[in-house]
């Protein structure tokens, strides 16, 4: 029996959340991501299955996407000549063959990433049967997919007629990805192969259905089929099993004989030893992912729920994948890499899995040819990482928008200007080299990552009238776009190049040798770095004397100002209320901003008078029309004591995906919000933090109703466990 802690069900069936579900319950294991799509499908569904770093560039599309792959999971079968569907109007149900599923429940149990679909089935013949649809992306073999089919008669003795298979028809939402597809099958095994159209990645698909009855092979252009007759006898059951391997030539030179290989090992297992291979390598990532909160049930299962989905969309198989704003959930974003990750993402990771953080900024690293490519191309020095990623390490991001309702499209500008991004990853290298100490990471790659991209920002500022400007930016809020001094921009670029000369002190302390040849590959003069003292010492930061506070940008209160919060109830930002030309005139925040730089930087940005002035001015104005807003709200408001609002923001940002309360969680789960979930626990609600002699401290400001959090996190190679209760806090 699963935990209702750990798990997810839905019951009765919910046709019109459908898509809802596909990306709730989608399963993963860090190598690849399916939606949970029915196995004989469902009118209007979008099966798919994203595998990490298989991008292509599609013909007509404006840039590359994860391409959706061959559908591994169908397994469609007939009762008595009555296809088994979820889908049938009552208005088919007259009309025969149709059948008529009586029962049904699903269920994701959080703990072991298993999906478990029930139906009670009763087919036009009147025979009866209960079929379990069971299927996990095994953590063991990261290129192992598990399904098991149990069928039992309930009533009668039906005759099933059951078929299995790969399918090469598929694409992103009509967006077709790939040429030379070549099925396979014989009884033994079914075997796909495929190249991606653009890019010429290299797939191969190893299949088998495996069970008693004699199974025939099948298939032609695009399709691999294994089919198999079963006649139940009165209340017998039979249970068969489909194992398929993927693998491509991101991984191997022969993905076919590979992924056969993998076939071949495996089909020796039963399903009992399969599952029970993955699920110990679950247990050993919950030991330390897993929050424990007494005392709020409903939270308890939206931090798993978090948890899990960012596991099933880390990489533990190699460095060279990141993971994408919807993981690999949904086609939304097209699974591209934006600072989602290094901000949001990559803290509970460093914290509980720091060799899985170590992988996603080894990405980056990989990545630096293209930051400096795309510096150069815009006159200037150092790394400028992309704002939207993929594998080539270009810049990714579309220059227009999809069709909006009038049929127009719109500018999207964040490509050129929202050139924060260079900033966040360096903080994520920072941040991970103070908690893992790391040093050996920090020496080879990450001191590159931070200083290259000093070197952008010592270029890019501009002098202006005895002092360092940045104009035509975009910061967090994305409402405001083209802008004149962010002050987070500013101020994190100010930052960036004061760690950047503190780091260089460290180098030439302890590893003399690395700072001797990454002075000289980047050219790092003393002119250099008297400059980036200048701009340290004379950035803009833009700040209202008499009101004492920091403003987003210079002009910001010019404009209109909209009362957000009249604007309530409602699923998603204002923005869309209001058009876009509004909104981009007006003091509406999409997201947070200067509340974001107080949670990057805590203390740093002013006296606790003005961050609480800071909080009650810029609160009132964000609409959270991104879903990266809530969180960092509830972690902010937590350590500023602004209780109710901590809770309010920490329930906003946990329904996110389960409640829909942003109405596209078709398109895929909301990664960031998920990290920032984490982050509004731990570093708000508890106060984790590092002291200034070098330990961990916590400073809890839990809300009311909470009795205890617990949590485990690494600091220098060791696991600490903190219990924090509520109100008095007991010692790790
Ligand atoms: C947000 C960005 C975010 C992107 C991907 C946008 O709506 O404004 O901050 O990086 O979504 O999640």
């Amino acid at each position: 029996m699963v935990n209702r802690l750990w798990s997810l069900t839905e019951y009765p069936f919910q046709p019109e959340r459908q898509l809802y579900y596909e990306t709730i319950f989608c399963l993963g294991n860090g190598y690849l991501g399916n939606r949970a799509s029915f196995e004989e499908g469902y009118a209007g569904d979008t099966p798919a299955t994203l595998v990490h770093g298989l991008y292509n560039h599609a013909e007509g599309a404006q840039v590359a996407e994860l391409a959706n792959i061959p559908h591994w999971v169908g397994v469609e079968f007939t009762v008595d000549g009555t296809p088994f569907r979820m889908d049938f109007s009552k208005k088919d149900l007259l009309k025969p063959p149709n059948g008529v599923a009586l029962g049904y429940q699903r269920t994701l149990d959080m703990k072991h990433g298993l999906l478990k679909r029930e139906a009670l089935f009763r087919a036009e013949s009147g025979g009866t049967v209960r079929v379990t649809f069971e299927r996990f992306a095994s953590m063991d073999n990261v290129h192992l997919m598990v399904q098991r089919v149990t069928i039992t008669a309930i009533d009668g003795a039906p005759t099933v007629h059951l078929r299995a298979g790969l399918n090469a028809n598929v694409s992103n939402e009509g967006r077709r990805h790939w040429q030379d597809v070549q099925p396979h099958a014989t009884p033994e095994q079914m075997t796909l192969t495929a190249t991606t159209n653009q890019s010429g990645y290299r797939l191969g698909m190893a299949s088998a259905l495996l069970t008693n009855s004699p199974v025939q092979a099948q298939f032609d252009d695009l399709t691999a089929t294994h089919e198999t007759h079963i006649q139940l006898g009165k209340d017998e059951t039979v249970t068969l099993l489909k194992l398929t391997a993927i693998t491509t030539s991101r991984d191997t030179d022969d993905p076919l004989a590979l992924a056969q290989s993998i076939l071949s090992a495996y089909r020796q297992q039963s399903y009992d030893q399969l599952f029970a291979a993955h699920a110990a390598q679950w247990d050993r990532l919950w030991l330390t992912t897993d929050v424990q909160i007494e005392g709020d049930e409903e939270a308890q299962v939206a931090l798993r729920f978090c948890a899990y989905h960012i596991l099933i969309a880390a990489p533990r198989h190699t460095d060279d994948v990141s993971i994408g704003a919807k993981t690999l959930s949904g086609f939304g974003y097209k699974g591209h890499v934006f600072w989602d990750t290094e901000l949001f993402v990559l803290p509970p990771l460093t914290l509980t899995h720091p060799e899985i953080a170590r992988n996603l900024l080894m990405y980056r690293y990989h990545r630096l040819a293209g930051a400096r490519r795309k510096a150069q191309e815009n006159g200037y020095e150092g790394a400028m990482f992309p704002w939207e990623s993929t594998d080539t390490g270009e810049e990714t991001t579309p220059k227009w928008s999809d069709p909006q309702p009038d049929g127009t499209r719109i500018r999207i500008w964040t490509g050129d200007n929202e050139q924060h991004i260079s900033t966040d990853i360096a903080y994520a290298v920072l941040q991970y080299w103070r908690w893992t100490g790391d040093d050996a990471f920090l020496i080879d790659y990450g001191a590159e990552i931070v200083l290259d991209t000093a070197v952008f920002w010592g270029s890019r500022v501009e002098a202006r009238s005895g002092r360092y400007e940045l104009t035509n930016q975009i910061g967090p809020d994305e409402y405001h776009e083209n802008i004149p001094n962010s002050v987070f921009v500013n101020r994190m670029a100010q930052w960036h190049l004061q760690q950047a000369l503190n780091l260089l002190g460290w180098l030439k302390q302890h590893a003399p040798h690395k700072h001797a040849s990454l002075s000289d590959q980047l050219k790092l003069t003393s002119e250099r770095l008297a400059k980036w003292q200048d701009i340290i010492e004379r950035m803009y930061i833009p700040f209202d004397e008499e009101k004492q506070i920091h403003v987003q940008f210079d002009g910001f209160f010019d404009l209109e100002y909209i009362p957000v919060l009249k604007y309530e109830p409602r699923v998603g930002g204002i923005w869309p209320m209001l058009g876009h030309e509004r909104a981009l005139q007006s003091q509406v925040i999409k997201q947070a901003d200067v509340v974001m730089l107080m949670a990057l930087l805590g203390d740093e940005v002013g006296p606790r008078e003005v961050l609480l002035n800071n909080f009650n001015t810029y609160y009132p104005r964000t609409d959270h029309g991104s879903s990266l807003s809530p969180a960092i709200h509830a972690w902010v408001a937590a350590r500023l004591g602004l209780d109710e609002i901590a809770y309010h923001m920490f329930q906003h940002a946990a329904w996110i995906d389960l409640k829909d309360n942003k109405g596209n969680v078709r398109d895929g789960i909301h990664a960031a919000a998920c990290g920032g979930l984490w982050q509004s626990v731990v570093f708000g609600f508890c106060g984790l933090h590092l002291t200034p002699e070098g330990d961990l401290a916590v400073d809890p400001r839990l809300p009311a109703h909470w009795k205890q959090v617990s949590f485990s996190v690494y600091y220098r190679g060791e696991r600490r466990h903190f219990t924090v209760e509520q109100p008095a806090l007991v010692a790790p």
